[in-house]
């Protein structure tokens, strides 16, 4: 992580959904390492709030554009010499893409298939991906990247497999090196969805009842979005084939719906009395339990600080504030 730091200090960075939870954690990362950086997102779930910081520093521009609209992408780039792309851009809302499934083909795929075109045309050879535990489906197995097969079970999960595969094949034909990241799920300030939202959301609302999704007992890791892009910075650096995938989570099975929901709970607003809705999952195309496998991180020499339960106390307290001060 240390060369990066070096190496990167003049090069050119460009972020898709760059206004989001992750892509603006990600741009102050970035800035912070003397980056030039170059932030896209329409806002239709970012903020230009999640870049305040960013927006007062010199070396970062900000473009308000669907990355859809290829004429806006190619106006944005041109000129521009930039050295790498993190394609954050997708929908992130799951059953949104599941009522309609033109939602994950626009904002999960297309954005991805834009973005390698765009590379293309301007020579960009490096790329890195967010792509996620959706593409694995369900599995009884510890979740490692050679796990199969991969029948997602939800559109967003099956756009970012197709994702993962056009990237695969740019790498074939153009790009010289592709990181793709299967996410666990992501906890912390700037958050713009997730189980911690949406719960604080809830109670934000209605501070006596807390409505729970499923019956509760869905498991899933949790890892904070500090340790994500420590995680993403040492992945990039030491990972130097042409392409290069990772499971990045924590060190844990994680934790269940219902222990969230309880320590939401204890937290904003003890008396409340939660309320499961029942049956096993949150939502069609929701995969209820899931385990990740992180040897192959550890082996390039880096594992995650925190369990799923000090993500989660952490996620809690700061989006809790962030909720509560607007
Ligand atoms: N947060 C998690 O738990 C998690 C887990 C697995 C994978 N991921 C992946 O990480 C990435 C970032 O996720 P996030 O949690 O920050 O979500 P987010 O919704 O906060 O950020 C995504 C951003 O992309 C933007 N965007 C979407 N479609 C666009 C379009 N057509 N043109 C321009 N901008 C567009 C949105 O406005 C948003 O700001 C996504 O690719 C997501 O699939 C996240």
């Amino acid at each position: 992580v240390e060369s990066v730091l070096h190496q990167s200090h003049r090069s050119t960075a460009l972020v898709t959904g760059a206004a989001g939870f992750i892509g603006s954690h990600l741009v102050d990362r970035l800035l912070a390492r003397g980056q030039q950086v170059i932030g896209i997102d329409n806002l239709s779930r970012g903020s230009r709030r999640n870049l305040r910081n960013a927006l007062a520093a010199p070396n970062f521009s900000f473009h308000e554009f669907n990355l859809n609209d290829l004429e806006s992408y190619r106006r944005v780039i041109s000129g521009a010499r930039i050295d790498m792309v993190w394609h954050m851009a997708a929908n992130s809302d799951i059953p949104a893409g599941v009522s309609d499934p033109q939602v994950d083909l626009r904002d999960t795929f297309f954005t991805t298939f834009n973005t390698l075109q765009i590379m293309r045309e301007h020579k960009i050879k490096r790329l890195a991906f967010a792509s996620t535990s959706a593409v694995y489906g369900v599995h009884q197995k510890v979740l490692t990247e050679s796990t199969g097969p991969l029948f997602p079970i939800s559109n967003y999960g099956a756009m970012k497999l197709a994702s993962e595969a056009i990237v695969s094949a740019a790498v074939e034909s153009f790009l010289e090196c592709a990181w793709i990241f299967r996410l666990s799920n992501i906890t912390g300030s700037r958050a713009t969805h997730g189980v911690v939202y949406d719960l604080l959301n809830k109670l934000k609302s209605s501070a006596f009842e807390l409505e729970v999704l499923g019956d509760g007992k869905q498991r899933k890791p949790y890892l904070h979005a500090t340790e994500l892009l420590d995680a993403m910075e040492l992945i990039v650096e030491r990972a130097a084939g042409p392409l290069n995938c990772f499971n990045i989570g924590p060190a844990d099975p994680g934790v269940t719906v219902k222990y969230i929901a309880e320590v939401v709970c204890r937290h904003v607003s003890p008396r409340a009395a939660i309320r499961f809705t029942g049956g096993s999952k949150g939502w069609t195309g929701d995969v209820p339990r899931f385990e990740y496998s992180i040897e192959k991180l550890r082996a390039l020499g880096w594992s995650p600080l925190l369990s799923s339960e000090q993500a989660i106390a952490r996620g809690v307290d700061e989006i809790h504030s962030e909720m509560w001060s607007c």
